[in-house]
């Protein structure tokens, strides 16, 4: 069974690779995204290090002057995707963009802690040499031009950009914004592909819109888009896993002998551990998100909220208010850990960030549990995900209740990590 499985993954990684990069899935995400390569690497990495080093180097050929990654590589057009890259009209690679369009906004920076990752299981030092300096400028980006003027915390512009696109932690920023009259009529194709109850709704589609409006009307200057644009909120996501990046970034900078870099890359973790503080929500007992100019605080936890194990950061009381949460949400859910609490207000099971269960933060939150002891908790992570594959298959997120797959079926991240994490075999080769 697990063999069939192990097997399938491979399949799916196959089929969804377009020569060196690899597609979330088929239809619904037909282009490279950022944060879905890193997480591929790591399964092509149990089968096949080139290719895994490759879908690194692929993605970062879209790397813009100014350093940011962005969210999507427009490689070739597919018109059966919305927004593409005529709404986004990004700048050319003359004017400062990557080799091909691209999405205007950046993804959660996983990438450096995959890269350290992968050098210590291959030792391809030349390989991550070759990287370095790319993943370098891209942290660098986030640490200046999206860190608002006045504020030490690096911000989030859309929720897209924080990969956990409709969670109801950016209701606050959204409410606090208007609807571009101009945004004109357009067509979404994604509720053409999969159940539109799984989906943002269209008021959502609207305001995500209105964001992209702003940047193409600012020639995605990134500083004004940080300043003022629409949306700015600050992610506990995208900064505890940039945080345990310029760690691991550091530890990379350590095994390379780029002695040049470690005072910037310290420099950085320090701003991040006392910035993380900044997250801490009391009333709620977690790290939660909050809006950066009217300072008003999610009240949910999120799955993002558990990466402060990851980031190796709070304080023991934070981090022990944080477990208390953990398992009170185990007792409502089959399967840990849902994207959002099942206890608050807009917890739908089956709604993409409202509820589900997502392959790639359930490693990353067990990664971080098991480095701070708690290797039951992150056990049952790594099964929960073992158990909602054999039950449903690699989907690209799973309902917490039922175990359900929701949305794009045959998904590369979950393939991947079948692979690197949750298959038997891997116990096996631990052992
Ligand atoms: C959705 C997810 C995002 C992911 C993308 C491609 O937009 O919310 O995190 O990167 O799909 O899989």
């Amino acid at each position: 069974m697990s063999r069939d499985l192990d097997q399938q993954a491979i399949d799916v990684l196959r089929q969804n690779d377009r020569g060196g990069f690899t597609v979330p899935t088929a239809r619904l995400y037909p282009y490279q995204w950022n944060w879905d390569s890193a997480f591929v690497a790591l399964g092509f990495a149990t089968f096949d290090s080139d290719r895994a080093w490759r879908e690194l180097e692929l993605l970062l050929e879209g790397q813009w002057a100014n350093g940011m990654v962005p969210h999507i590589l427009f490689r070739r057009n597919d018109p059966d995707y919305f927004p593409g890259p005529s709404v986004w009209q990004t700048p050319s690679h003359a004017d400062g963009g990557g080799l091909f369009p691209s999405g205007g906004i950046s993804q959660p920076p996983v990438l450096a802690s995959i890269v350290h990752w992968l050098v210590q299981q291959d030792g391809n030092i030349q390989r991550a040499a070759r990287l370095f300096d790319k993943v370098m400028r891209w942290h660098r980006w986030y640490h200046t031009d999206r860190v608002p003027n006045g504020h030490s915390v690096v911000a989030t512009v859309h929720p897209w950009e924080t990969g956990r696109d409709n969670c109801p932690d950016w209701e606050i920023g959204l409410s606090a914004m208007e609807i571009d009259p101009d945004i004109g009529v357009y067509e979404r194709k994604d509720t053409d592909h999969v159940d539109p109850t799984m989906r943002p709704s269209k008021e959502q589609y609207d305001k995500y819109v209105t964001m992209i409006k702003f940047g193409r009307d600012h020639d995605w200057d990134q500083t004004i888009i940080t300043n003022d644009g629409p949306f700015v909120m600050a992610d506990p996501g995208i900064h505890f896993i940039l945080l345990r990046a310029d760690r691991d970034l550091l530890a990379l900078a350590k095994r390379l002998d780029r002695a040049d870099a470690y005072s910037e890359i310290e420099n950085w973790i320090e701003l991040g551990v006392a910035a993380s503080d900044t997250f801490w929500n009391d009333d709620v007992g977690a790290f939660t998100a909050y809006d950066i100019r009217s300072g008003k605080r999610s009240d949910g936890f999120s799955n993002a909220s558990a990466l402060c194990f990851f980031a190796d950061a709070g304080s023991e009381y934070q981090r022990g208010r944080t477990l208390e949460n953990m398992r009170r949400i185990q007792s409502k859910v089959r399967f840990m850990m849902p994207s959002w609490d099942p206890d608050a207000p807009m917890f739908e099971p089956q709604r993409y960030w409202c509820g589900p269960v997502w392959p790639q933060m359930n490693h990353i939150i067990a990664k971080g549990l098991n480095e701070h002891g708690e290797h039951q908790l992150a056990e049952t992570m790594r099964m929960d995900f073992a158990v909602l594959v054999e039950q449903s298959g690699f989907y690209e997120c799973f309902n917490p209740l039922t175990g359900d797959g929701c949305i794009g079926a045959h998904f590369s991240w979950t393939a991947a990590l079948w692979l690197a994490w949750a298959s038997p075999r891997n116990n096996a080769v631990a052992a």
